[in-house]
């Protein structure tokens, strides 16, 4: 990698964390975790540590895995600006949430903030809930965070031109900056219930110049009975299904789709 993609980067996984430091989803994993007890806690697709390194101030031994290096190293750096005993509680990992092998069984695997909706296929999918049944403490509880999917195809086809721009966002950054970020779809596979978004970030300095970032991410939509079908064929009993962080029952508007699921016969 050279110097100016190596700084692009580490910036992405730094905006991620400028963009979603806003997220009202902390007191739901801290409240998923202590009702696993004492037990540790695994998180698939950790990220940057937005919820993982909470959870660890907050007194739980955690896991993370990620496939991306950028989003661990920068997790990384994060956990070395804690206290010892918050970094002790800390394990994190580079693996694959559809081939990990650990070691270890968990009294929690949580997957927050629709890390399992870039699993693009089926058999994906059941390689990731084939791992966690085999992670989980007989009653462990795995945490699946998902959006609501809108059954229209309209939400997930192609964008008008603009039209993901004309819903930008601006967040406040470091040292005077700002970043105004939009998602636009660029693919849409309707038969695999999946699209590529392309998200843009532009950074505007605090001298008003402004240069541009970009990514591509892959989601697939997943639907309600569709995952709960899932769940019981990879050997999982749903146990709750909410459809938002304050614990409400999943509904038609519901903004989320969170099932919790035990090992069936545990
Ligand atoms: C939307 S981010 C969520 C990060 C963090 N859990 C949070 O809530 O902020 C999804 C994460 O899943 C990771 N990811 C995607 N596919 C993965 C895979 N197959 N195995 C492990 N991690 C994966 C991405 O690298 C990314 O860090």
């Amino acid at each position: 990698m050279d110097d100016d993609s190596a700084l692009q980067t580490a910036e992405l996984s730094a905006i991620y964390d400028a963009i979603y430091a806003d997220r009202d989803d902390a007191g739901f994993w801290e409240a998923m975790a202590a009702a696993a007890g004492d037990g540790p806690i695994l998180e698939l697709g950790c990220g940057t540590g937005r919820v993982l390194l909470p959870l660890a101030r907050a007194g739980f031994e955690i896991t993370g895995v990620d496939l991306s290096a950028r989003m661990l190293e920068r997790c990384r750096a994060k956990l070395q600006a804690e206290p010892p005993e918050v970094r002790d509680r800390v394990r994190l990992l580079a693996a694959d949430m559809t081939s990990f092998d650990l070691g270890q069984r968990f009294a929690a695997i949580i997957c927050p903030f629709a890390g399992f909706q870039q699993l693009r296929t089926v058999g994906q999918q059941l390689a990731c809930l084939d791992r966690c049944r085999s992670h989980l403490l007989p009653h462990g509880r795995l945490v699946l965070d998902l959006p609501n999917p809108d059954p229209a195809p309209a939400e997930y086809a192609r964008d008008e031109t603009g039209a993901g721009e004309a819903a930008a966002q601006l967040v406040d950054w470091t040292d005077g900056r700002r970043i105004r970020w939009w998602m636009t779809v660029s693919g849409y596979e309707r038969m695999q219930q999946c699209n590529d978004c392309e998200v843009t970030y532009e950074i505007i300095e605090a001298d008003g110049s402004t240069r541009r970032l970009t990514e591509t991410i892959s989601l697939r939509y997943t639907f309600r009975y569709e995952l709960e079908h899932l769940l019981v064929r990879a050997g999982f009993l749903v146990v709750a299904l909410y459809g938002d962080y304050d614990c409400s029952p999943f509904a038609d508007e519901s903004p989320a789709m969170i099932v919790a699921a035990e090992p069936s016969g545990a």
